[in-house]
């Protein structure tokens, strides 16, 4: 294929709308105008939601409300955490989280509201309840109860808290929100492009979202992270990284976590989730996985001129805060819920149905044959 026709294929570099959440310039990636480094460093979560979602960080008392506000919405109607107990114990987590967003739809007061004051209270409600949703479902799919949010604890920390029923420590916690603010928005990438093309047919903000869950999902965009995990667990040994991925290579292999659409010299958010991992194996004072994903690194560089994604890093640094590796994809979502419903927002704002047109490559015209003639 030729390389025009290629680009063509994908989108790849096409503008398709005006935006002012977030900007990826000369490989620097900005929310609202800020450098990704000073938010990973700095900031948090909520802190970070507000920012998307409002353009400016919050006065403390906004903040404050602001948590207040979600801290008021952690808990999914019951209606929902009983069809969850009904759902097959081996669904995938993506589906489970597809589908829970798909019918919260059923017990959201607004339904059938598409005023933005009504909008704006889904979008609490969706970022509020994803992480009771996601932890739930590991209790549900084991035979346990879920464990219920506590309510001054917020996202980041609840988190952690639901899923392993201890609170997490300082560093575990820190490492965690500042995951979260490193996935919360991206541009045009896959699942927001795709929740901004549903939401601009003036349908609603659960149809927008259940769009983007079910397009975060795919290996070549979130679903990227619990692969990596894998790949990482089939290696086994630092000493196996480079046999490993010879044999990968010669399979003609895509090495999961590696490589991107816009960035070409690197992914910003993989140098601090490198960091993380590093910080984290000091912690445990066990580096295997920080190790192995360290000599995979240098191989894929050195032989293929590929390097990290947010993807790669994070999948050690979830192992080890002891996250099952197939929630790491629902992990992203915790945090995209934030950039998708700032995006949908955005859309509605200032709407036009999203519909491009196919380049044809069939046969010219033809003539309806009747079937008796057909050979
Ligand atoms: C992210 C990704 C889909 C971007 O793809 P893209 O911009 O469409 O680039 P292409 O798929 O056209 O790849 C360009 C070339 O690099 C190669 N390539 C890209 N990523 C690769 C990877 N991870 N491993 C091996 N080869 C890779 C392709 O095989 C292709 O080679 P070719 O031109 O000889 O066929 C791609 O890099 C990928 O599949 N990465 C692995 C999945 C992943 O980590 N996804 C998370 C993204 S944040």
């Amino acid at each position: 294929m030729a390389e025009t026709q290629k680009s063509k294929e994908g989108l790849e570099g096409i503008i398709a709308a005006s935006s002012s959440i977030c900007s990826i310039e000369d490989g620097v990636l900005r929310y609202r105008g800020i450098d990704i480094h000073e938010l990973a460093q700095h900031s948090t979560f909520l802190e970070t939601v507000y920012l998307l979602w409002n353009g400016q960080l919050p006065k403390a008392n906004e903040l404050k409300a602001f948590e207040a506000e979600v801290n008021d919405h952690l808990m999914l109607a019951e209606p929902l955490i009983a069809a969850m107990k009904e759902f097959p114990k081996k669904a995938n987590s993506m589906d489970v989280l597809r589908t829970v967003v798909s019918m919260m739809s059923f017990y959201d007061p607004d339904t059938g509201d598409e005023s933005l004051e009504a909008n704006k209270r889904k979008a609490l409600r969706l970022l509020a309840q994803l992480p009771f949703a996601v932890t739930a479902w590991e209790h549900i799919r084991n035979q346990r109860d879920p464990i219920f949010p506590k309510k001054g604890l917020g996202i980041s920390a609840n988190f952690l808290y639901m899923l392993r029923g201890k609170e997490p420590t300082d560093l575990e916690l820190r490492t965690f929100d500042q995951a979260l603010v490193l996935h919360a928005d991206h541009e045009f990438n896959a699942s927001t492009f795709a929740a901004r093309v549903t939401a601009a047919t003036l349908t609603d903000m659960y149809s927008a979202i259940t769009t983007a869950v079910g397009t975060l999902k795919g290996p070549l965009h979130g679903g990227a992270n619990q692969k990596v995990m894998e790949t990482l667990l089939a290696i086994g040994e630092t000493s196996n990284v480079e046999p490993w991925l010879k044999e990968a290579f010669a399979r003609k292999e895509r090495i999961m976590g590696f490589g991107h659409r816009v960035y070409k010299d690197g992914d910003p958010r993989a140098k601090e989730l490198r960091k993380m991992s590093a910080a984290l194996s000091q912690e445990l004072q066990d580096s295997k996985w920080y190790d192995m994903s360290l000599k995979l690194e240098g191989l894929v560089q050195e032989q293929k001129g590929l390097l990290p994604n947010v993807d790669f890093y994070s999948a050690s640094t979830y192992y080890m805060l002891k996250i099952p590796f197939d929630l790491y994809t629902p992990i992203f979502a915790v945090s995209r819920i934030s950039g998708w419903t700032a995006h949908v927002l955005e859309q509605l704002s200032n709407n036009r149905l999203i519909r491009p047109r196919a380049d044809y490559t069939g046969v010219k015209s033809a003539s309806y044959i009747p079937m008796s003639q057909r050979s």
